[in-house]
């Protein structure tokens, strides 16, 4: 890199977070609710561990705090904690699954913030994947709808949380959650700054997106088919799944330190890191 570039590149300041995850003991693909997911191909329960482990001590050696709740079994996607609710600011909203086959895990999520230290936790009424499509930029909270939450979901969340919710139209089912497809990279108040994948989004959305986040990052084609944008940043640390090359050097050059783990067991659910991790801000 040349000393112009590197002297241009904006110095990044991360900040320990609080993350909740759980493991993927009784993982498995045995039913289809994404186009990822394919019940007829087996999946290695061992590897998925392995890998989620090394996510668990990635986040520590950063200097993050990961709680661990229990898995149930017969839920073989409660490993991907994000869909457990949204947290800002300590306010907790629950989840509410689109599909029967996740449905039970709300209930076991809700329990555990009952019993950590959320007894206000708010259960919705319209159907919302949690932090799967609600992303919070620091300033602005992205809300998904078109395949899992509902829009009425986005006017909840902005009544519990009384902040601005934006709605985007999720087009492209393989890009099912926001999280899929949308990264927040800074989330400091008033420079936040995000990755997407434009086409992903339906074409208004893409216009708002455009206008609010002129600066962002936008990804190409290989970087969201390895669900390269399912990442998670702590403002200067990034990490990806470790196809996500392309996206890795793009940060790079804007300051940020990208961080790859291996995540090929979980993507056959249709996860990577960020759909396995719930941010709990305090
Ligand atoms: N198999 C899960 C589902 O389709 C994957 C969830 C991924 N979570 C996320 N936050 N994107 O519901």
């Amino acid at each position: 890199m040349s000393a112009a570039l590197r002297s241009a590149r904006p110095l990044r300041v991360g900040t320990a977070r609080r993350y909740l995850m759980c493991p993927p003991r009784y993982f498995t693909v045995s039913y289809m609710i994404n186009p990822w997911m394919d019940p007829t191909q087996p999946v290695d329960v061992a590897q998925a561990m392995a890998q989620w482990t090394v996510l668990v001590g990635t986040y520590r050696a950063l200097g993050h705090t990961v709680e661990v709740m229990d898995p149930e079994p017969g839920l073989p996607d409660m490993v991907f904690a994000a869909n457990a609710g949204t947290v800002i600011d300590g306010v907790v909203l629950g989840a509410r699954f689109r599909h029967a086959e996740r449905a039970a895990e709300a209930a076991h999520y809700q329990r555990w913030f009952r019993a950590h230290g959320a007894p206000g936790m708010v259960m919705p009424s319209a159907v919302n994947e949690g932090a799967g499509d609600l992303v919070w930029t620091g300033s602005l909270l992205l809300a998904g709808t078109g395949f899992r939450t509902e829009a009425a979901a986005h006017a909840e969340a902005q009544e519990l949380f009384g902040v601005p919710v934006i709605s985007l139209q999720l087009v492209d089912p393989y890009y099912y959650h926001l999280d899929t497809c949308l990264l927040v990279l800074d989330d400091s108040p008033h420079d936040g700054l995000i990755a997407y994948y434009p086409a992903a989004f339906s074409p208004g959305s893409r216009r708002v997106l455009a206008r609010l986040f002129p600066d962002a990052v936008i990804a190409g084609r290989t970087d969201a088919a390895c669900l390269g944008l399912n990442g998670v940043s702590d403002g200067r640390s990034v990490v990806l799944p470790r196809e996500a090359v392309e996206l890795g050097r793009a940060l790079a050059v804007r300051g940020f330190e990208p961080v790859f783990v291996d995540v090929s067991e979980l993507r056959r659910a249709g996860g990577g890191p960020k759909c396995c991790t719930l941010e709990l801000r305090a």
